[in-house]
């Protein structure tokens, strides 16, 4: 093996890495096509570019066009005739194309998860801790997705039948990157884990700031779902405690037509049809064991054992993902693993 390679065709590579580098978007392009997006398109085409005073943007027919090069077109020189004024002189080149590729990107997910949402389509799994590889306190993303959780005085432990988190009402696994790079916006999503809790109250998981955000929590043993949408709280709660000391799987879930369910043992043991999508990703972190938006950041910390934590894109039930679940929450004798 040679050591110490051809200086010069290192350098030619190094130079067509940055050209590639240079012309994929960035996510600090994404970010500021997002602002521009906001400050100087969203008053008609709506915030999350679903359409308001104009068309939505995020849709698959298009009147001029759907590639980045066309939806260029029209912001440039606009599309007089039906009223989409031209940007030519308020914004750069440069700015146009990143507005153009943030289009597409916005459209391209807005069909995946539609197509995702369709009923019966395979939920997608946005973030997994199954806890196995735990190293220095890093928690890997068993989804691929490299959301990495940080443990926050907390130790592993055996659990039922995988290794499992063992928090005692002052630690939690936590991630900001979800926010960062998972939308949830106005979609279907599953939450949950195995729980095995040693005091009746605490939060399973949860993300969000004091806005915008889910919390998935037993009160008295009673497990509970809750969705803050713009400050506004939106719940499904169950009837029954879960047994204290014992395993029971635990999710929350915004159905496909935003109506909240909570799974116990894989049974909907509680639903609400009210829509309640989150209205924008949470800004808060995401958190296994607490809530970071609850006023007494403490008061509601989890005690016990939390093992394979999951969030779905899509809506899990029973009558439609036995499969899923009889991996998930693996229950003797619960009939659905077939
Ligand atoms: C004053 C309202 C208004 C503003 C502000 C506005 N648009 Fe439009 N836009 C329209 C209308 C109206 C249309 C054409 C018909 C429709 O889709 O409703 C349109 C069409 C478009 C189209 C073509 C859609 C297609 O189907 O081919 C694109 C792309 C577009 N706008 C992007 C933008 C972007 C990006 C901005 C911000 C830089 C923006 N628009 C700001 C009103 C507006």
């Amino acid at each position: 093996m040679r050591l110490h390679g051809d200086a010069r065709s290192r350098t030619l590579l190094a130079g067509v890495a940055a050209l590639l580098f240079a012309a994929a978007p960035t996510r600090a392009d994404a970010e500021n096509a997002e602002q521009t997006f906001a400050q100087k398109c969203a008053y008609c085409h709506g915030a999350r570019l679903e359409g308001g005073r104009a068309a939505g943007l995020v849709k698959e027919v298009w009147l001029y066009g759907g590639d980045p090069a066309s939806i260029a077109d029209s912001i440039r020189g606009g599309r007089p005739s039906d009223g989409m004024p031209a940007f030519r002189d308020a914004l750069t080149d440069g700015e146009i194309g990143e507005l153009a590729a943030f289009i597409r990107v916005k459209a391209d997910e807005a069909q995946r998860s539609s197509r995702r949402g369709a009923s019966g389509a395979e939920p997608e799994l946005a973030l997994q801790y199954d806890f196995y590889d735990v190293q220095a306190s890093q928690v890997p993303d068993s989804s691929g997705r490299n959301h990495t959780g940080t443990i926050v005085a907390g130790r592993i432990v055996d659990g039922r039948r995988k290794p499992a988190i063992q928090l005692e009402g002052t630690g939690v696994v936590t991630t900001d990157s979800l926010t960062r790079d998972v939308d949830l916006a106005g979609r279907a999503m599953s939450v949950g884990a195995m729980c095995k809790p040693s005091a009746p109250d605490g939060v399973i998981v949860s993300m969000g700031d004091a806005a915008d955000g889910f919390s998935l929590y037993l009160q008295e043993g009673v497990p509970h779902f809750a969705v803050r949408i713009k400050g506004e709280i939106h719940e499904v709660a169950g009837t029954d405690p879960i047994q204290v000391d014992q395993w029971s799987h635990v999710a929350g879930v915004i159905g496909e037509e935003g109506g909240l369910a909570l799974l116990v043992d894989t049974w909907t043991v509680a639903a609400v049809k009210r829509p309640s999508f989150l209205a924008r990703t949470p800004a808060g972190p995401f958190m296994v064991g607490g809530d970071a938006s609850t006023p007494a950041a403490t008061s509601r910390r989890w005690h016990g054992l939390l093992e394979d934590v999951r969030l779905y894109w899509g809506a899990i039930s029973r009558n439609t993902h036995h499969e899923l679940l009889g991996d998930w929450a693996d229950r003797p004798g619960c009939g659905c693993h077939r």
